[in-house]
């Protein structure tokens, strides 16, 4: 019986059930979202500076994206995905508490700016709050890749 189990089990990793097929997947899933992330922050920047037409449901649904992303964070970072073809610091899973809620007040900060987007000028103190969220997680849990 062990054996067929065993067995069994076997058959599942062949699958493609394996430890370390599951460990990629959040980072991938993880770095996807950031490079969005990264995508609707370039649109904003965009717009700030006049390269885009300045459109303020754009710019909103940008900031919405983000928000959204940002809530799928904490669940992208799952303690056996530590180690990988990753930029993401082990401190992150000794301050989780911290990363979490700095991935929260991505979400907070995204959401409230919205409201006050209502011409070209009001993108420069949008993109500072957020900027600095992004910036300031970075700082602290994210290898410096320059
Ligand atoms: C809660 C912390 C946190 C916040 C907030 C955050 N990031 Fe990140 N970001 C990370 C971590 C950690 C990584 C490394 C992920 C990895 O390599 O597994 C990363 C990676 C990235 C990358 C590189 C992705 C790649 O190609 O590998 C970009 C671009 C990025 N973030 C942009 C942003 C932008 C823009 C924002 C704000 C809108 C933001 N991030 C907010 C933690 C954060």
């Amino acid at each position: 019986m062990r054996k067929m189990v065993l067995a069994a089990a076997g058959l599942l990793m062949a699958a493609g059930f394996g430890a370390s097929a599951q460990q990629d997947e959040p980072i991938r899933q993880r770095q996807d979202l950031m490079k969005n992330n990264q995508e609707q922050i370039r649109l904003l920047v965009g717009m700030s500076r006049g390269q885009v037409p300045f459109d303020a449901a754009r710019a909103q649904a940008a900031l919405r994206q983000v928000e959204q992303n940002a809530r799928r964070i904490h669940a992208l970072f799952p303690p056996d995905s530590r180690q990988g073809k990753t930029d993401a610091l082990p401190v992150i899973w000794e301050r989780k508490a911290d990363f979490d809620a700095r991935a929260a007040k991505l979400e907070q900060d995204a959401g409230a700016v919205q409201a006050g987007i209502t011409d070209q000028a009001s993108l420069q103190p949008a993109l500072q709050r957020i900027g600095q969220t992004c910036g300031g997680c970075h700082e602290t849990y994210r290898r410096k890749t320059t």
